[in-house]
Order: structure tokens, then sequence, then C-alpha cells
């Protein structure tokens, strides 16, 4: 058994089906990369699995237990936490105030590890309108962080970065789920860097699986070639 496991997952939204029939399981230290192209339907699969958007059919569990019911929030309690597509710090606080709400609502003390271990302790003081959009996307990581999940779901971290900002965030991202030993997802465009640092990668497509394997495997798959990598690959 996984730690945290979604079998049959589909989504509907009225007649589309956005999700359809989507396995995934994670596991302490392996990094999952979600990939497809725009409208594939991966931040509709993060939805069903951070409690976001109810499944129409299908089940998650996490540590054993039926949670495709719970609601984000007891989600969040219990070790499950996302990032969002869009950026979704506070633009007029600061980051030493944002990251002090999180902890305070999760009831966590590990501001400071997150702090170090996303090096921003140069930015503690300012107003998250006034440092790097790049900077900004540590901070939606570091939100995410703390409390020490056991999973962490990523949409598209590192969207609207430069490239060396995205190798640097993607680096901290393999490296807090290898040190942390947390079971993450990372759904990204960058596939040069989720090929570089995913354990294993799914390929959604018209919001199906179109392929399931190591990076090497996924990427020589002619259906996922003709799909999505096209010339990339
Ligand atoms: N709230 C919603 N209401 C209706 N349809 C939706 C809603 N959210 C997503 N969809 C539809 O569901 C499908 C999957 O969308 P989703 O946003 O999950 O794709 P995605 O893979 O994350 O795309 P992108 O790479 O552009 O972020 C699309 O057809 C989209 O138009
Ligand atoms: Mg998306």
């Amino acid at each position: 058994m996984s730690l945290f496991e979604a079998t049959g997952v589909s989504v509907r939204y009225g007649a589309v089906h956005a999700l359809d029939t989507v396995d995934i399981a994670l596991d302490p230290g392996v990094l999952h990369g979600v990939i497809g192209p725009n409208g594939a339907g991966k931040s509709t699969f993060l939805d069903a699995l951070s409690g976001r958007v109810k499944p129409s059919a299908g089940t998650v569990r996490y540590v054993g237990e039926d949670i495709t019911r719970r609601p984000p929030r007891w989600r969040r309690h219990r070790g499950i936490a996302r990032s969002f597509q869009r950026t979704s710090v506070f633009a007029s606080m600061t980051v030493r105030a944002q990251l002090d709400m999180v902890a305070h609502r999760q009831g966590a003390d590990d501001v400071a590890a997150v702090v170090e271990a996303l090096e921003l302790g140069p930015v503690l003081d300012r107003v998250c309108a006034e440092i790097a959009y790049g900077t900004q996307r540590s901070v939606d990581l570091a939100l995410a962080l703390i409390g020490n999940p056991r999973v962490v779901l990523l949409d598209e971290p590192c969207a609207g970065l430069v490239a060396d900002e995205s190798v640097r965030l993607l680096d901290h991202v393999r490296r807090l789920c290898r040190e942390r030993d947390v079971a993450a997802v990372l759904v990204e465009h960058d596939v040069d860097g989720v090929f570089r640092v995913c354990d294993v990668i799914t390929v959604l497509n018209l919001g199906k699986v179109l392929a399931h394997g190591a990076p090497a495997e996924v990427r020589a798959d002619a259906e996922v070639v003709r799909a999505y990598l096209g010339s990339a690959a």
C-alpha cells in the first residue's frame, strides 16, 4: 500500500469530462511528475487530490483511510498540502507575516526551517509585491511546506520563471522531497525540468492517463511524443 492512492478518479464539469478514471500512487521520498497538454486535466487532478473538487467517481486514500469526501482544510491539517498554478501570496503582506499566518493556522513551528531550506532569509521583511516574481514562487512553495506535510501537490511552481530560476526551484523541490521524505506531485510544463528531477511520470491527455513510468520510458513513448512532446522530445 502506498501512502497516498487515488483510484479511478473522474471529475465532470457539466458535459465536460475533465478527468476520466485516473490512478496515482504516491510514496515518501518519490517525486511524481504529471505532464500533458493545456486542458489535459492536470489542475483538476490536483483539485481532486486536495479536496477542492469532489470526484464523480473514484476513491482517494491516505494512510489506508478513504478521504475522498474530506474537505481541503481537513487534508491540510493531516499533512496533504498543495500550491496553485497562480501565485497565491498576498501582495501587501510581508513574507514573514504570511509564513507566520499559515504556521499559526497549522499549529506549526517550522517557519525557520522552511525559510532556510528555500533561502528566503534576505526577503523575510519585504512586502511580497516588491520582491521578484521568482522569489514569490519560492514563497508559494514555502507556504505549502509549513507544518511538515507528508504529501505535497505542486501546480506549475515554475510558471513564469526564467530558465535558471526554474532549475533552482526544481532542485529545491527534489531536495525537499528526498530530505523530508515527502511524497510529491509536480505538475509542470517545463518538460526538461520534469524529466530531470522526477522519479516517475504520468502523462495526462484529454483527462485520461496516456502513459506512466520512469522518465526515459515515458520520453520514448510514441503516443506521448505524438500527443504532447512533439519535437521537444
Ligand atoms: N471550473 C471549471 N468549470 C468547467 N470546466 C472546467 C473547470 N475547470 C477546468 N475545466 C475544464 O476541464 C478541463 C481540464 O482543465 P484543467 O485546468 O484541469 O487542465 P490543465 O491540464 O491544468 O491545463 P493547463 O495546462 O492549461 O493548466 C478543460 O477542458 C477545462 O476547460
Ligand atoms: Mg492547470
